[in-house]
Parts: C-alpha cells; structure tokens; sequence
C-alpha cells in the first residue's frame, strides 16, 4: 500500500511544527568529524520543502552506537552535524542540548516558522533504543506532524521510528521525500523488473547477506559474487584460498546458497592476490587456488571483463557491496570497472547503500546510477521481504 507523502499535507503550514526522523548516521572518524555527508544531503529536499510551506522543522536522528558514557559518547553529539546541515540549507540550525527534556522543550515552544532545531542524538537516550513510550510521547509533544524521512533507519524498532508516530496517531503521519523515492524504486524493482535482471553481490561476510542472498535468487537471473565473501564460497567447492578472508563457520551455509543458486550464482574465475595486505608491489593475478600464505584482494581481469558483459545485456542491475579492497587504490580496480560498467549500461542501476554507496561516489559515479540508496541494512532488509514496523505507522494514501 503506498504510503502518504509531503503532497498529502496541507499547502500552507505556517503555525505548524513538523517533527521529521532523519537518518544523519553519517559516516565518521573516530572524533565524530562527517566523512561524507551523503545522508545530510538526502534530507534537504524534505526540510526545504517543509520550510517553504511555512512550517517550522524539527528534525531529529541517532548518531552512531553511543555507550552510555557521557565522555565515551561526545564524539556522537550533534553539533558538528547541525552546524553541516545549516551549512547546506543557507541558514543556521539551533541545536538542543537534549532530545525530550528540557532544552528540547524550551527551543521547540519557541521555534518560529522558517526556523530549523536539531535534537540532541536520540540514542544518548536509552528510551531510544529501548523502544520507551514515555520518551516518545515526550517527544511527539514538541510537534503537530511527524514525517519519517529515514530510510536507512527504517528496518529499526527505536522509539522515534515506531512508537514516536504511533504516539502522534491522529495527527498526520507521513514520509518524506527520500523515503518516497526509495520505496518507489525498491517497489516497481521488486515487482516487475526488466530483464535480465542480475545482481552483484560483495563485501565481507556471506553470514551478514544469507536472507538477502536467498532473496535475490528467487528474483534475479543472475547474481556475481565478488569482495572477500568469494573466498567462503570457493573453499565450501574445496578451491583453495591461502590466507584469504574467510568464514570458516559459515561454510555450510555457502554450499547450501550454491546449490539453491546452481546456474545463477557467478563466482570469480581469477583473483588479485598479494603476500600481505600493505604490500601492493607483491600483487599478481591468480586462476584456481589460491597459494598457500597469499591473500585474495580483489576480482581479476577475466572476472572483471566476464561481469561487465553480463552487465552490459542486462535490464536490471542491483549492486550491494565492493567487489575488493577499494580504498586502497591498488585494490580498487574491480569495484571501479563494475561501478563504470553499470553506468555505461542501459539498464535501471540501483546502488545500496553504505560502502558500495561510498565507493560509486568515490569513484564520482553515483550521479550516473538510476539510484543509490542510503539505506545499508535496510535496503537489504527491504529487498528481502521483511515488513517494517515503521513503514506501518505512516498513513496509508
Ligand atoms: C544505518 O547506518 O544502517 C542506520 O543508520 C541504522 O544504524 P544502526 O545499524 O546503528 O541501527
């Protein structure tokens, strides 16, 4: 069912207070400094749209895995991300010290329309997490309309996802822009995709996709495997892999998703190996096993021209996770000719979010994708199936 969006408010909302859960998860250093503020972009449109409607903006948003730790903790707060995000709207963001206390209540009672507040990072609060009604009817008190504009945070049950809204029923519950879009092309992607449809499938860990990956294979008509997951699925067949990243506990589960994908599932024909992960000069291309001591990097040239192909005839093409080590330049050839072949391709390019995210806009190739998502886990969890408590929430058109 769709969901009601901004063009279901009121034109005019001048008086009103419009409370919107953003996702300004950015990431950052260790000192809390915004690496990229891809999100914090994402969430203009919504804002702007709502400022020039009259209204005033409440936004709010969790910031990392705060502990609990005041002083552990103060790399998470808001300033440096309310300070960016009135860098981008052209005027300043005040910031609370809190998200329902007092300092919340006292800047939200007094902001005029036009004016934007930033809460103080939700899951410094542990009703947050924790899913407290109370604290979210604290917060729902401070606005008149809630507007989920998240994606990323949708497949979380935090109390400003779920029990924020269901506190606010009644009053007008809807998501933003970039909520909207994404749930557009997730939808008409999953419904009725052009063919060939086919996946690219990297990063890490087999055991973080295994819901995705079984998924996708009833969807897609073929899925590429690329990133250090390759190495768990070539030792499940028995091919060596030397000193390569790889789950070793997970092994059965690598064979049982090969033969439910027998036919559709590509792996790498050819590796880019090196002795030790600083040591670049040592680099070469391998066909089989991998020796013994030497480390899988990256997806070899056969691999990469044997993908592109496939990509080339596609319709479809749905990207989660970089087929080696990018960020290191030496090891980013894989994840840079797969980015420039979906963007060469005439197919619907959908990018999710996190790395692979980060890698396409390194590259300076995210504009040319038909979409890249912000949503990490969720857009996996999307794609998978898994109905999300927050999505249900919002009013239905
Ligand atoms: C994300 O980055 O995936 C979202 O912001 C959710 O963050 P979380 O994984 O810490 O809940």
């Amino acid at each position: 069912m769709a969901k009601k969006t901004l063009a279901d408010l009121p034109a005019n909302l001048k008086g009103s207070k419009v409370l919107v859960r953003v996702d300004f998860n950015v990431p950052h250093t260790s000192q809390g400094e915004i690496s990229n503020d891809r999100r914090i972009r994402g969430a203009l449109s919504t804002i702007q749209k709502l400022l020039d409607s009259g209204a005033a903006v409440i936004a709010m948003s969790h910031f990392g895995r705060p502990k609990g730790d005041p002083q552990q903790d103060r790399p998470f707060t808001m300033d440096k991300i309310a300070k960016r995000l009135g860098e981008l709207l052209g005027k300043p963001v005040q910031k609370a010290n809190d998200s329902a206390g007092d300092d919340a209540t006292k800047l939200a009672a007094n902001l005029k329309s036009g004016e934007v507040l930033l809460l103080e990072n939700l899951r410094f609060h542990k009703g947050e997490q924790g899913s407290c009604p109370l604290y979210a009817t604290k917060i729902a008190a401070l606005g008149d309309i809630y507007v989920n504009d998240a994606f990323g945070t949708c497949h979380r049950k935090d109390a400003s996802m779920v029990a924020l809204p269901e506190a606010m029923q009644g009053k007008p519950r809807v998501v933003g822009t970039l909520v909207a879009k994404e749930l557009e092309i997730l939808n008409t992607l999953l419904s009725r995709p052009g063919r060939p449809f086919v996946a690219l499938l990297g990063g890490g860990k087999v055991s973080d996709k295994i819901g995705f990956i079984k998924a996708l294979l009833n969807q897609v008509d073929k899925i590429m495997v690329g990133g250090a997951m390759t190495y768990t699925f070539l030792k499940a067949q028995g091919i060596g892999i030397g000193a390569s990243r790889c789950e070793s506990d997970k092994l059965d589960v690598a064979s049982e998703i090969l033969s439910l994908g027998k036919g559709k599932i590509e792996l790498p024909v050819d590796h880019l190996i090196v002795s030790a992960l600083d040591a670049p000069q040592t680099a070469k291309v391998v066909e089989g096993d991998i020796p013994e001591g030497w480390i899988g990097i990256d997806i070899g040239p056969k691999t990469i021209s044997k993908y592109e192909a496939i990509i080339a005839s596609a319709k479809t093409v749905v990207w989660n996770g970089p087929m080696g080590k990018f960020e290191d330049e030496p090891y980013s050839q894989g994840t840079r000719r797969i980015a420039m072949a979906m963007t060469k391709s005439q197919a619907i390019t959908v990018v999710g979010g996190g790395e692979t995210a980060e890698a396409v806009e390194a590259f300076g190739l995210d504009e040319k994708m038909s979409h890249v998502s912000t949503g990490g886990g969720a857009f996996l969890e999307y794609v998978e199936g898994t109905p999300f408590a927050a999505l249900a929430q919002i009013e239905d058109k």
